[in-house]
């Protein structure tokens, strides 16, 4: 059959321009929303009058077959049928004739495209939500399990003071909290029906564009046709917030992989999600988690992609758009996985707190303690800051830690300092008295952790 636009054409396409310019390869994956849409625009079209309700009827059982024959398997398109649009719409009119032609009116593959591609970027919103979810509810689950578990924490890689691996963990729920309210946000944006736009100026036939919006189950319609057929900003806002979101995987898996190494000892990454050496085998390697830190530079190529390909180009539609789904399709598809697998590795790793404690004697991570301490007994604290620094340097050059220095050591750096005044300096008292809104101590974690639970509960998920 010749194409569905051949009318005005002397003669067809050269094969290998027909396979540039068809996306059905890769915009087939949308074949259920284009039905879906294509059923409600004719639905429409039927209670205005445009079809009688039994071409209606026709063509809505005709829409469902097909669906069914893509999902079973039966129809296979090929670069002949161009777009799912026309691959649909083709066969719909081989089956219908002169009913199924009635379709495509009051309506554009420019309006089409773009409701197709908003409705899959909601359903999948949807779906990176729950994701988003059950890695939240690991977080919080483990987080109490290690609300009082001792870890080091670091600036700049370097000892810094000590905090609970509930609090570290608790920073990535939050991180991921945050994802999902971008997620919901950009859900909201893209929640808008363009149907009915067609090409770019709308039409003389008298649709309803709110009835064929309500039967997609969009809670707005879009107010400006030009706009509606030339934007990607959904698409592009989506794929931003996946960047973000991919970028808080990468470093939590960074951590897993340092955590993991022989240096560190702090984790043992479950055997299933490693795999071994073909020359050495003593090797585990932990690479998913190498996979979650490294997928992120994909998601973040297809934002830039996509942003190029927008860039400068005039309005309205341009078939530069069509370069769209591909990117998506994989910013989809990398950031379900990731959250998937992160979130079970992570719910079936434990933590070797004995092997933290080992290296808790590095660093003087209690040095804050100290200032603070001074702080408490009236010497300012960059007074207090100075102190500390010359105790730290004293230690290191004598190799000793703080509970070794002696009084006569102490009197030595600051006559204000006195042994039997010091404030406990074991880890466990460091964290402890870090109970300031936010901090690590125990009890401020357990806080955090039931404001996270109820943060969960109060969502504003879409439906
Ligand atoms: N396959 C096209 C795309 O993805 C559909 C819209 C084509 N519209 C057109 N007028 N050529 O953008």
């Amino acid at each position: 059959m010749a194409n569905l636009w051949s009318g005005r054409f002397e003669k067809g396409m050269e094969e290998i321009v027909e396979e540039y310019n068809a996306s059905i390869n890769f915009d087939k994956r949308l074949y259920d929303c284009d039905i879906l849409g294509s059923i409600a625009h004719v639905t429409m079209l039927s209670e205005i009058g445009i079809v009688s309700e039994e071409e209606k009827n026709k063509i809505v059982d005709t829409l469902q077959q097909i669906k069914t024959e893509i999902e079973e398997g039966k129809l296979n398109f090929t670069t002949k049928d161009e777009d799912i649009h026309m691959a649909v719409e083709g066969v719909l009119i081989k089956r219908l004739g002169d009913t199924g032609k009635k379709l495509h009116t009051a309506r554009s593959r420019n309006d089409q495209v773009a409701v197709d591609t908003r409705m899959f970027v909601k359903k999948e919103i949807k779906l990176i939500l729950e994701n988003l979810t059950y890695l939240e509810h690991v977080l919080l689950e483990k987080a109490n399990k290690y609300h009082d578990s001792i870890m080091i924490g670091f600036t700049h890689m370097q000892h810094a003071q000590p905090v609970t691996i509930g609090f570290h963990l608790m920073s990535y729920f939050q991180m991921f909290k945050r994802d999902m309210e971008r997620f919901i946000d950009s859900y909201e944006r893209t929640d808008y029906c363009p149907l009915g736009s067609c090409a770019l100026a709308g039409t003389t036939i008298p649709i309803n564009r709110h009835r064929t919006s309500e039967l997609l189950g969009f809670k707005h319609v879009t107010e400006n046709a030009m706009d509606s057929v030339s934007d990607r900003d959904y698409i592009l806002e989506f794929m931003s917030a996946a960047s973000i979101c991919m970028m808080h995987i990468s470093r939590f898996a960074e951590e897993f992989v340092y955590w993991n190494s022989q240096e560190f000892g702090y984790i043992t990454i479950d055997d299933s999600f490693c795999t071994g050496s073909s020359i050495m085998p003593q090797k585990k390697n932990p690479d998913m988690a190498e996979l979650l830190r490294g997928k992120v530079g994909r998601v973040y190529g297809n934002l830039i992609q996509l942003l190029t390909v927008m860039k400068g180009t005039p309005l309205a539609y341009n078939k530069d758009f069509q370069e769209d789904k591909e990117g998506l399709f994989d910013t989809v598809d990398t950031l379900k996985k990731s959250l998937l697998i992160f979130a079970k590795m992570l719910e079936k790793t434990e933590f070797n707190s004995e092997n933290i404690k080992k290296h808790m004697n590095k660093g003087f991570l209690n040095a804050t303690d100290i200032a603070e301490h001074l702080v408490k007994i009236n010497i300012p604290f960059r007074e207090a800051h100075e102190i500390v620094g010359k105790m730290v340097k004293y230690c290191e050059n004598n190799s000793k830690d703080f509970v070794d220095l002696t009084n006569e050591d102490l009197k030595n750096i600051d006559s204000r300092l006195n042994k039997n005044a010091m404030p406990d300096l074991s880890m466990e008292g460091c964290i402890k008295g870090r109970v300031s809104y936010g901090g690590t101590a125990p009890s401020e974690v357990l806080r955090q952790i039931e404001a996270g639970k109820s943060a969960m509960e109060s969502f504003n998920f879409p439906n």
